[in-house]
């Protein structure tokens, strides 16, 4: 399609790009991918492995943890629970399943054990024992099926019979429909046989299972077993629909393993290099923290064969000592710290030692005789603290020193304790508003200080999940990653893989079932984004509408001590009272009310009564080290109607000692986001802070810092006058410009809202080529001007995503929101672009060059 467009208008709506203002060359590494093994990204997903717990594993005890007696849910050493059920997993995994002892797997004229001991080599910790009957038969369906298409399946069984007898390996329906099978012979013995087999297939049934059937009744020993499609991308073993939507992100790098699974729940199942490599049925087990097993398939040369054939660089994130504590892991004895320092070490030298080398010598045999590349390596993942600094520079030194080269990424701001620091990963899982509000975060953040890797981001909390509202709020966010490319200099979105059929974590970039697959309409932004980069970021200014922030939510009051006195709430003139009480208790005395400790505490709940349970005797029951526990905030709201426009006062008496916050906090929609762990149901007040009046020491501020806020500046603190200690009215008047603070009708502090604009941009060249990225927040079409300092040719290409803010993809209509791309002809140096509401756009223009 081409569109017209002549003239220019006089408008409010401009962009500004001044090309012969370049400002620093783009970070050649920016846009990226964060693999982790999370909703069952990796067995039956991007290594597509098609037997459901092919090592007879997966309702093993996790290490280092306990489970309970019906095996509803692992605790691991600090009581951090998890859904196990019996191995299947989650709750919801397991509803959809039959009962079986084995997971995955089903039995007819046959009885099926699990057998711990005589397994197939040290590292199995079980094998499957087998008593069929004549024409016995057993079967596993997959990940919520097997899915058969024609063509030709490879697998791999390790068996030992206590007779001669053949068996079939067919793939079938679950009636019995045949699509493809191989007959095979074992020998009666006292060893495991490798039976290495290929099924030819014809027909087509995602839900289709994997059978072996004996012919004479038999018992056998089953070691580990194995169904992969022949057709993989590049021939290395992964699923090739998978990969090309990874290559469909232009990406530059990727991070991997992980995330928390790195960590570990225990130091038993933290992430080791050892356990990764090697033949699949040498490779040890473990549990992940996102609720299933992985048998380690896809293991570090996977990764790096990954990273070679997307020609990108390799990222690997080594455990530095610690189990996860976000789940209150641990750091791990001083032997343990050398050892996993030991793995780093060995598992960098099997990316880049020459073949001479111990560790080359493996990934030679494993068919990659000259070295990878690896670029990065971080140091951890999330993890803080004293704990984290004796580690992190025990890391850095040892592995710098060996491997100068690597560029070392910290999990914080390790310069500010003085220990080197290269690139620091940074994450962040927000609403929308905060992503809306921060793109200008990194322009004060220090040149001279290291870079910054935007390790994670998505919005995953709001009204909508996996929507145009998330996609287009995290395309401002990018505009000014972009623009500060000095010093952010990688990204990536996280998580990336969601199984559909076995979801821990939501939203996730890319959605698929076992035979196909969609990307959410952040992908389609990071794609667009990731192929439209540029190598040059040149000067661009955004003049348009200013907007404000959307501070929206539900009045409330904080304390942090109890004895704070309040009586005579009011919003907008009209008595309220209390709502919820968040933290804490109140005692009512003759219309007074006095915040304590204690009270009625507000149920976790997800789907299982047992982990709602566990999790929450474990929240109550343990003071964070070196955190602010829940209990020593005491919070009430009032009135339970969001509100963008109010005021609300409120009579106070308080020991000037006492931290007191009135406060508007956003209430949200249920949206089902977020990590598998149970929810605070009661108090659904989600992650934006809205208007903020903390009262403190005699000062009284309306911002407050948060986690990565270094580069912010102190939040300004204003005298209030002196606190009597007696009751006084306080009160805040709210409307889209800003808010008002008042004690006793007095105006004591007051709070601008900073407008955001209508329109965000960023611009680069590369060569000719200008690039402009558009991102319009309004619910109306706009006309923006484009002015450039530079002739621009006739025509223009414009990609556009555009949509509903609620609207996102699934697999009926895997592009709903997606690029639309055409032609559109311009005059000059300065035209009209027509801007549709809720748009992520990038125009790339030629530089006319002068005859
Ligand atoms: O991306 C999901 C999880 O979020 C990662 O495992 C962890 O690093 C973060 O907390």
């Amino acid at each position: 399609m081409t569109i017209v467009l002549e003239g220019k208008a006089a408008m409010e709506n401009k962009i500004i790009v001044n090309t012969k203002k370049e400002l620093f060359p783009a970070a050649p590494d920016l846009y990226g991918l964060f693999f982790e093994d999370i909703n069952r990204a990796g067995d039956g997903g991007l290594y597509p492995e098609m037997i459901r717990n092919r090592s007879f594993e997966d309702s093993l005890t996790p290490a280092g943890c306990t489970v309970d007696p019906e095996r509803k849910i692992y605790k691991n050493k600090a009581g951090w629970p998890g859904a196990f059920n019996h191995g299947e997993g989650m709750d919801d995994w397991a509803e959809k399943v039959e009962d079986t002892p084995v997971p995955g797997w089903y039995a007819d004229l046959a009885v099926m054990e699990i057998r711990t001991e005589d397994t197939l080599n040290p590292n199995r910790e079980a094998a499957l024992q087998v008593s069929f009957s004549e024409n016995g038969k057993i079967w596993n369906i997959g990940y919520a099926g097997v899915p058969v298409k024609d063509g030709d399946y490879v697998f791999t069984l390790f068996i030992k019979s206590d007779t001669d007898t053949e068996f079939t390996a067919a793939l079938e329906s679950k009636q019995g429909t045949c699509y493809g099978k191989e007959v095979f012979f074992a020998a009666a013995g006292k060893d495991y046989q490798k039976i290495d087999g290929k099924i030819h297939a014809e027909g087509s049934d995602f839900q289709a299972v994997f059978s072996l059937t004996a012919k004479k009744a038999c018992t056998v020993m089953i070691g580990f077993t194995s169904l992969l499609p022949e057709d993989t991308y590049l021939g290395h073993g992964l699923r090739r629909d998978l990969v090309e939507f990874l290559k469909g992100l232009s990406p530059k790098f990727m991070r991997f393993p992980g995330g928390c699974i790195v960590e570990g729940l225990t130091e038993e199942t933290a992430m080791r290099f050892s356990h990764t490599i090697g033949p699949v049925w040498e490779r040890p087990s473990h549990q992940l923290m996102w609720h299933y097993r992985t048998t380690n398939g896809l293991g570090f040369h996977e990764y790096l064969q990954l990273c070679e054939d997307l020609g990108i660089e390799a990222m690997y994130v080594c455990n530095c000592g610690i189990s996860c504590q976000a789940r209150r892991g641990r750091g791990f004895s001083e032997d343990l710290v050398k050892e996993m320092l030991m793995e780093a070490d060995h598992a960098i030298e099997y990316a880049i030692g020459s073949e001479d080398t111990e560790y080359g010598k493996l990934r030679a045999a494993a068919g990659h005789p000259e070295p990878f590349s690896l670029k990065y390596v971080e140091i951890g993942n999330e993890n803080w603290g004293e704990e984290y600094l004796e580690r992190y520079e025990l890391f850095y030194r040892t592995l710098k020193e060996k491997y100068p080269d690597i560029i070392y990424i910290s999990n914080g701001h390790t310069e500010r304790e003085q220990l080197p620091t290269e690139v620091v990963d940074e994450h962040y899982y927000n609403a929308p508003e905060w992503f809306l509000e921060n793109d200008r975060r990194f322009d004060s953040y220090d040149r001279n200080g290291p870079k910054i890797f935007l390790g994670e981001y998505a919005v995953n909390g709001g009204n909508t999940i996996a929507s145009m509202e998330c996609a287009l709020a995290e395309a401002v966010f990018l505009t000014g990653v972009e623009k500060n490319q000095d010093i952010v200099t990688l990204s990536a979105y996280a998580p990336l893989f969601q199984n559909s059929d076995y979801t821990a974590w939501k939203p996730n970039l890319i959605v698929f079932d076992n035979h196909q697959v969609y990307g959410i309409p952040s992908y389609h932004v990071i794609s667009l984004f990731g192929r439209n980069q540029g190598d040059t970021v040149v000067e661009c200014r955004s003049e348009t509408e200013g907007r404000p922030p959307v501070y929206r939510g539900i009045p409330g009051l904080l304390c942090e001590q109890p004895g704070l006195c309040f009586k005579n709430a009011k919003i907008d003139g009209k008595p309220v009272s209390v709502s919820r009480t968040i933290y804490g208790s109140w005692e009512e005395n003759g219309g007074i009310y006095e915040m304590r400790r204690g009270g009625k505490e507000h149920p976790f709940t997800g789907k299982s009564e047992e982990w709602n349970r566990a999790f929450e005797a474990f929240i109550r029951g343990k003071k964070r080290p070196g955190r602010k526990d829940e209990r020593d905030l005491m919070w009430v709201t009032f009135d339970d109607q969001d509100r963008e426009e109010y005021t609300f006062e409120i009579d106070l008496k308080f020991d000037p000692e006492n931290a007191v916050t009135l406060s508007v906090w956003n209430s949200r929609t249920d949206t089902d986001a977020g990590c598998s762990e149970p929810k605070d149901k009661e108090w659904n007040l989600m992650s934006v802070r809205s208007q903020i009046w903390k009262m403190e020491q005699g000062f009284g501020v309306t911002d407050i810092k948060g986690f990565f806020d270094f580069g912010k500046p102190e939040p300004e603190k204003t005298a209030l006058p002196e606190n009597d200690g007696e009751f006084h009215t306080y009160k805040i008047k709210a409307d889209h410009d800003g808010y008002q603070c008042y004690i006793d009708d007095k105006l004591v502090q007051q709070k601008k809202h900073i407008l955001h604009p209508l329109i965000y941009s960023a611009a680069s060249t590369e060569g000719e080529k200008l690039i402009l990225k558009l991102v319009h927040v309004g619910d109306t079409p706009a006309d923006v001007s484009i002015v450039t300092d530079c002739e621009i040719e006739k025509e223009v290409r414009a990609e556009s995503i555009s949509a509903e803010l609620s609207a996102g993809n699934d697999f009926e209509h895997k592009e709903r929101v997606a690029v639309k791309t055409s032609e559109i002809c311009v005059e000059g140096s300065e035209f009209i672009y027509h801007i549709l509401p809720h748009s992520v756009d990038v125009l790339t223009m030629k530089r006319a060059v002068k005859k």
